[in-house]
């Protein structure tokens, strides 16, 4: 029996046997490019192949220092608003623009809406509603230790109109992405749930315009276990749903099912969430489990990335009642992704090694936000690499001409 290696294999061999070095990485996760200079590339794991980008951020709004609270501004229900300057300096700014425009009524969104600055604000999580004490958080060890802040998208319906928050990218030159968040939705208890009242849509997505967009969305007026995954549109041009294009999800099983559980797949508490967009699927991710795939309608443009709380009335939303709230607290957001060209961004290989040195993770690290090494392929291997195609030329050229010899 002949055993054979073939270069591919012998590279994986190369590669996999090299030590995992970890980074030392000294810089604070809660700035807003984090990105470990050392690695070239990030290798993303989903249930198939795995992923590759050449970029990646995080921020953090675990631990903002505050000052003390607002006063005149309605806290949400569960958090205290404070001051912080986090919102308006960079690095904060220089990749998230607080929106302000605005949405006229219309006969099928009865409420005018209006993005105000103001419902986007630092809150200070009360310990008794902090995920800490909260014996259904499945992922404890992303909390930070200091003081429990987050970064608090709200709405309220005022007696005239429905006042909004949305935060957008500065750019929307994002082309596929791993858009990772810890959240939960905040109300008044007001809701027949005992949480948010209902007329509101919470959501973080992928949008480029109104037919490349890839949405999670959480409705207030949902059964709290209830996920909605889209790529939009999901409705067609005569308003009838395209079924392809949304898939619902509810959580209740993780509760054990029959409703007798503790509540742990409950968007009042604290999830993680991931959206995954490559070229031909988005999936998405809630506690570190692949809960949908989809691979219609994926988004083709360069995108931005946006997360909001709104409502307009209309038959999606829902129509919030006047003095009713809703929110997201938000405790960090990380997201993986490509840009579009023009960076001189080469291509990855299959194991992200052409074109990417040193590949790095974010899933599984010690500290959340902070990449780490996973081995690296250009450096060393790449040289070795070289060298084994090189031998492996010399051998096939070898073999060639000592078989032309014999035919000779
Ligand atoms: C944490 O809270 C304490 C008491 O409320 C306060 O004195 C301290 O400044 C806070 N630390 C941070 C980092 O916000
Ligand atoms: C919204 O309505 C106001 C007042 O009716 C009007 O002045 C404004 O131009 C409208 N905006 C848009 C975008 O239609
Ligand atoms: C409740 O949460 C715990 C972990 O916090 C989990 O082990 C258990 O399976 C969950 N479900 C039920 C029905 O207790
Ligand atoms: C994305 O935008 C292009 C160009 O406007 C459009 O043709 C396409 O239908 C949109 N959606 C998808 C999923 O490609
Ligand atoms: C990111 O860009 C690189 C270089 O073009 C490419 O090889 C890689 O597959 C891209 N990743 C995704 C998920 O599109």
């Amino acid at each position: 029996m002949r055993i054979s290696i073939s270069p591919p294999s012998l590279l994986i061999l190369l590669i996999t046997s090299l030590p995992q070095k970890a980074v030392a990485d000294s810089s604070s996760p809660s700035g807003s490019d984090t990105r470990n200079p050392t690695c070239s590339c990030y290798r993303i794991p989903t249930t198939s192949e795995p992923l590759y980008f050449h970029h990646h951020r995080f921020w953090d709004f675990r631990s903002l220092p505050s000052s003390p609270s607002y006063s005149n501004t309605p806290p949400p229900s569960q958090g205290q608003r404070i001051n912080s300057n986090f919102l308006s300096t960079s690095p904060f700014t220089n990749d998230w623009s607080v929106q302000d425009w605005s949405k006229n009524a219309t006969s099928s969104t009865p409420l005018h809406m209006t993005n105000s600055p103001d419902n986007i604000f630092v809150s200070q999580i009360s310990p008794s509603n902090s995920a800490d004490t909260d014996p259904a958080d499945d992922v404890p060890k992303n909390r930070a230790s200091a003081n429990t802040t987050a970064l608090t998208l709200f709405t309220t319906r005022t007696p005239s109109f429905q006042s909004t928050a949305e935060l957008q990218s500065q750019t929307s030159d994002y082309l596929h992405a791993s858009l990772r968040l810890r959240f939960r939705v905040i109300g008044a208890g007001g809701g027949s749930n005992g949480g948010p009242d209902p007329g509101a849509v919470v959501g973080a997505f992928f949008y480029a315009d109104d037919s490349n967009e890839s949405d999670i969305e959480i409705l207030t007026r949902d059964a709290t276990s209830l996920y909605r995954f889209s790529n939009q549109p999901s409705v067609d041009k005569d308003g009838d749903a395209i079924a392809e294009a949304e898939v619902d999800v509810d959580l209740s099983a993780l509760d054990g099912g029959s409703g007798g559980g503790n509540d742990t797949g409950d968007w009042t508490r604290f999830h993680d969430y991931r959206i995954d967009w490559s070229e031909h699927e988005v999936t998405w991710w809630v506690d570190g489990i692949q809960r949908a795939r989809n691979s219609y309608g994926v988004p083709k443009k360069p995108a931005g990335i946006n997360l909001n709380v709104w409502g307009d009335g209309g038959e999606w939303s829902g129509e919030m009642e006047v003095g009713g709230v809703a929110g997201m607290e938000v405790e960090w957001v990380e997201v993986v992704f490509n840009r579009t060209v023009g960076e001189g961004e080469r291509r990855l290989g299959k194991r992200g090694d052409e074109g990417c040195r040193i590949v790095c993770r974010v899933d599984g690290v010690r500290q959340l936000g902070v990449p780490e090494v996973m081995y690296t392929a250009g450096a060393r291997i790449g040289r070795v690499g070289l060298l084994g195609c090189e031998m492996w030329v010399v051998m096939a050229l070898a073999l060639l001409i000592s078989g032309m010899v014999d035919w000779l």
